[in-house]
């Protein structure tokens, strides 16, 4: 398989070199500075990408690499910092700059060297994204000035003999015109790479690895019915199905059909499938409490003792397999060496099972990704494609105390709001979607009687990384449409109000 390796100086864009290169269809990993040559090197790549970073190349505490990768013959783009790494290590002067006018941030205009293999069939001028303090006073010998900005002269370089390519803005953001075009001449034209590397190909590889790992050991996953579970599920249900156990477990706080649903899904794999019924116990403990982390510790900790109880049942579990995905892998800096992380989902589980070791058969794959496997896979696109969905679930959109009753009635509020949404083709637009039970009620007349029922409330957001987001505008009749249908249908509920707030200063979730 044709291979990129990306290494990370710990810049904040290098996730997104990871995503535009695999958009090129070519696989690649990236890999911390810090990983022993013999490592990188055993890795085999076609190319290699120097990302950027915060540091200075001339300072000795810097992140660097051993100068024997530029004797490898693997062509090597360096971006930003990787750039001025390149150019320091091979000869050439880094520099603080003096003045505002050779330090740059933000988009610039800047003209490119249509002769250079990067900029080939490219436009001659346009936007890049710079963002450096430093610049390169000399460039080193062999090396020519490839692109310019008004500010400086070497705002890219090339020695094309020995497929060295530099630039100091980032190809990899968007605001960069023709950033992709860049990086996949880099693929194509230096690195020879046929870009042919299809999501096919990775399931069908990662299903022969995950054989040869597991061989005969038998494999525990707990499924939420989230989208990184039931997709690690399926493959390893694919994988080495009769050896695997799924437990979802059923806490009662489930949206309406969602049991049935995952269930369903994963009907057409020979594997253990348990599902556990255990909303009576989850309810008992919840019986009265109000705070919503005391639900959050309730529910996690209820979690692990029926997971465990369940594991107890199957005996002996040689491998505990987890949803984690590329994002968190990159973030916690671990690179191959892995941190063991538990699943946000089912906080703290490896610690209280007894198992051999972790699988994680995502952990090379970014969001969509993973979505993509899982439609290669078979999964329904309701699971693919589903919304993020707290481990919580409906305890933590029930404000105040909960009971079955409310969460019933919450249930089909909810149930009635995504189905008129996706009706309005809303659920294509939107993030995150979904209904909260307040705990105020007022009064309210229906036909000739008088009542005082509950508030529902209606939270919609778009976001692109669910750290902020910005509450939706959605068509009023929309909104009518399902306040209508809510208090017709759902007993128990009066009246609607829609959540017109941003995050921040509130947040998604109201708990
Ligand atoms: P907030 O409410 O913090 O939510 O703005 C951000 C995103 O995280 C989801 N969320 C959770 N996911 N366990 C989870 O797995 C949780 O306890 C939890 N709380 C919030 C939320 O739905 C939103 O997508």
């Amino acid at each position: 398989m044709e291979k990129i390796l990306i290494i990370d100086f710990g810049g904040q864009y290098n996730q997104l070199i990871a995503r535009r290169v695999r958009e090129c269809n070519v696989y690649c990993e990236v890999k911390p500075w810090t990983t022993p040559l013999a490592q990188l090197k055993a890795f085999d790549p076609i190319g290699i990408i120097f990302t950027g970073g915060p540091d200075s190349v001339y300072l000795d505490s810097s992140p660097t690499v051993d100068p024997e990768i530029f004797t490898w013959g693997v062509p090597i783009l360096g971006v930003c910092y990787g750039c001025q790494l390149m150019a320091h290590l091979l000869g050439g002067q880094v520099v603080p700059a003096q003045d505002d006018s050779a330090r740059e941030y933000g988009k610039t205009l800047t003209h490119y060297d249509a002769g250079c293999k990067l900029f080939q069939g490219l436009p001659q001028e346009g936007v890049s994204w710079m963002s450096h303090g430093d610049y390169m006073a000399r460039v080193p010998d062999g090396f020519a000035l490839t692109a310019r900005s008004a500010a400086c002269p070497n705002v890219a370089i090339a020695d094309e003999a020995r497929g060295f390519y530099g630039v100091q803005f980032h190809p990899e953001v968007s605001h960069t015109e023709h950033g992709v075009d860049m990086i996949r001449n880099f693929l194509r034209l230096a690195c020879r790479a046929s870009c042919g590397w299809t999501m096919g190909d990775y399931k069908n590889t990662a299903i022969a690895r995950l054989r040869e790992r597991i061989g005969g050991g038998n494999v525990l996953l707990a499924l939420s019915g989230g989208v990184d579970s039931s997709v690690a599920a399926a493959l390893l249900a694919e994988a080495v199905g009769p050896q695997l156990t799924c437990v979802f477990v059923d806490h009662g706080l489930m949206r309406l059909n969602e049991g049935d649903e995952v269930e369903r899904a994963f009907a057409k794999w020979d594997l253990n499938f348990v599902r556990v019924d255990a909303e009576t116990r989850f309810l008992l403990r919840l019986a009265g409490v109000d705070e919503p982390e005391r639900k959050r510790k309730i529910i996690g900790g209820e979690f692990i003792r029926v997971f465990e109880e369940e594991a107890k049942k199957i005996g002996r579990v040689d491998f505990l397999a987890q949803g984690t995905i590329y994002p968190d892998v990159i973030e916690s800096g671990a690179g191959e060496a892995a941190v063991i992380k538990s699943h946000h989902n089912v906080g703290g589980l490896p610690d209280y099972v007894d198992f051999k070791e972790i699988v994680e058969p995502l952990r090379m794959l970014f969001k969509d990704e993973v979505r993509q496997l899982g439609r290669e896979l078979g999964l329904p696109e309701y699971l693919v494609s589903r919304q993020p969905f707290p481990g919580p679930g409906l305890a933590i959109r029930i404000i105040g105390d909960i009971t079955k009753e409310k969460a019933d009635m919450l249930r089909q509020a909810d149930f009635i709001f995504r189905e008129e949404m996706a009706r309005a083709g809303e659920d294509k637009r939107l993030n995150q979607y979904f209904a909260v039970l307040t705990n105020t009620r007022s009064v309210g007349v229906m036909g000739d009687g008088r009542t005082y029922d509950y508030t529902l409330a209606l939270r919609a957001v778009t976001t692109s990384d669910f750290m902020t987001a910005d509450w939706a505008r959605i068509p009023y009749e929309l909104l009518d449409r399902v306040s209508g249908r809510i208090v017709n249908e759902v007993k128990g509920i009066n009246r609607i109000v829609y959540d017109i707030t941003s995050k921040p200063p509130a947040t998604i979730e109201w708990e």
